[in-house]
């Protein structure tokens, strides 16, 4: 069987990542797989059931209780939890503010790896997250590492929130985005960090039609060679 084509998309809180990974991999034909919506899956689930969220043990009973179901249409992706669409739901300010502590502990990010790696094994893939290039899938032909500036991704954010009708203070965005990173950097088990291999794009003054050219003229270049 021909080896399957992967395409790991790493980076901090709001680089565009996931914007960027839905383009190329609608572009390309491929599966996109958003990691981090499965994190947030299980915090949202831990958040209704009051789990406690400093037992990485209970939030690994909880999640072997949780299917988890990524499903794929035209316009990229829906989330669902135990049968239920929670796509927007997990984009909340309270899911994102716990998202970090539920996805630090080991017990809980082994099963999840387990579970993206299935996501992964018989569909060409683009898969973003903080962990992909360097654990997930480590043997992705495509590598990329998307950082931006705190300030311009907090001004994304802002401008996501508010077209959602939200009315969010820019600090409290720089703020909680800069609280992400550090927890996300300085985790234990895999910590967020650029894999060796990984090709860094800095896209603080790229628009996302550029960000998208260079995925894309890398991965072509790739599937020629
Ligand atoms: O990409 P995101 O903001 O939806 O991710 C939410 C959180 O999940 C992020 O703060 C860290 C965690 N995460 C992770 O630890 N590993 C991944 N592969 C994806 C996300």
């Amino acid at each position: 069987m021909e080896r399957l084509f992967q395409i790991a998309i790493d980076g901090p809180a709001a680089a565009g990542k996931s914007t960027v990974a839905k383009i190329v991999a609608k572009t390309m034909g491929f599966v996109y797989i958003d990691t981090g919506a499965m994190y947030r899956s299980l915090t949202f689930k831990a958040l209704k059931k009051g789990t406690d969220l400093k037992s990485g043990l209970k939030l690994k009973r909880l999640l072997d209780d949780t299917e988890i179901v990524l499903k794929h249409n035209e316009d990229g992706q829906r989330v669902f939890v135990d049968g239920e669409d929670v796509s927007e739901r997990i984009r909340y300010p309270d899911v994102t503010a716990q998202v970090s502590l539920v996805s630090s502990f080991g017990e809980v990010r082994t099963e999840m790896v387990r579970r993206q790696r299935k996501l992964a094994e018989h569909s060409n893939v683009v898969m973003d997250g903080r962990d992909i290039g360097t654990h997930v899938l480590p043997g992705a032909q495509v590598k990329i590492f998307l950082k931006a500036s705190v300030e311009e991704r907090a001004n994304r954010r802002f401008k996501e929130e508010e077209q959602k009708g939200l009315h969010p203070s820019i600090q409290a965005l720089r703020e909680a985005i800069a609280l992400r990173d550090k927890k996300d950097m300085e985790r234990a088990v895999s910590p967020l960090v650029k894999s060796a291999d990984a090709i860094e794009l800095d896209t603080t003054s790229l628009s996302i039609d550029e960000v998208v050219d260079q995925i894309l003229k890398i991965a072509e270049e790739k599937i020629r060679h």
